[in-house]
């Protein structure tokens, strides 16, 4: 009988097509999730939706979406059918900070992309949650959130705006048994950070970002640094004195 059968479970990947999306898209996947992979680019979200088909035997269905566009937001999420049970935020935008302090749109881009517009999908999906009493949250903030610094304030500014966003849903949620996981990566070797030369002990792969992002969620986590170091690391910065990190050239 068709209502014994168990409901398939959906994640929803919003900004699919990064580096790091698609790893988490791949865990979930080999996890048995189907997924509702979202983002702007279509073409590039129709082919991942045919090689997840394809290696993972799930169903991959894509969804428009674009994160600046408020008003749509309440008619994608209400146009989901069925609901996926985890919805993974992974949108982000770093232009250069100094061209975000000359160009006052440029840097609203990057408030919005990276935490108003993020919030406000998100909000629609908390009411749902909280009613539902089920649900997972992940929310990819940065490192760059625990403290602003001189070269990259405007992006982490809107990442701190973000990771305290998610920290007061995890509070108002935790009441109804919804997990809300913050996801703090460092140095990630992927298009964003192309132009940098990252290398060395603190630069993750998209891979290791997308494993510590499953396991953050098979353990019920709050936070997790990836890599874990950025943990101690960011500890020591933010507990520099002010009149020392002003001085530094960070
Ligand atoms: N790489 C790092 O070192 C690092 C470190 C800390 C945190 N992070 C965070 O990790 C996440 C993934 O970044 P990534 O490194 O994988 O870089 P990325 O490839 O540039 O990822 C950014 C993603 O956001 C999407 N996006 C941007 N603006 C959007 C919009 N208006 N509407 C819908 N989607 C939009 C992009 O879509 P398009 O494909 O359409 O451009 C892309 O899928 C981001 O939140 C980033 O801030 C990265």
């Amino acid at each position: 009988m068709d209502q014994d059968l168990p409901m398939p479970k959906y994640a929803l990947i919003l900004g699919a097509t990064s580096d790091i999306a698609r790893a988490v898209s791949q865990q979930f996947a080999t996890h048995g999730y189907h997924l509702y992979l979202a983002g702007r680019n279509w073409e590039a979200i129709h082919a991942e939706a045919s090689d997840l088909k394809i290696r993972f035997q799930v169903e991959a269905v894509p969804v428009r979406f674009d994160v600046l566009d408020f008003d749509s937001h309440a008619a994608i999420w209400n146009g989901l059918n069925p609901k996926p049970e985890v919805v993974v935020c992974v949108v982000g935008y770093m232009p250069e900070q100094e061209d975000s302090q000359k160009d006052l749109a440029l840097a609203r881009k990057v408030m919005d992309s990276n935490f108003t517009g993020c919030a406000n999908f998100l909000n629609l999906v908390a009411n749902d949650f909280e009613a539902q009493k089920t649900g997972s949250i992940i929310g990819v903030s940065s490192v760059a959130g625990d403290r602003g610094r001189a070269k990259n304030y405007l992006y982490g500014a809107a990442k701190a705006g973000f990771t305290a966003y998610l920290s007061g849903l995890r509070n108002r949620l935790s009441k109804s048994g919804i997990q809300v996981l913050t996801v703090k990566p460092g140095f990630v070797q992927t298009r964003m950070t192309e132009h940098l030369e990252l290398k060395g002990a603190l630069v993750a792969t998209a891979d290791q970002v997308g494993k510590d992002i499953w396991n953050g969620f098979r353990k019920k986590k709050n936070v997790i640094y990836t890599k874990g170091i950025w943990k101690y690391v960011m500890l020591v910065i933010r507990h520099i004195p002010e009149r020392l990190f002003k001085k530094m050239n960070l």
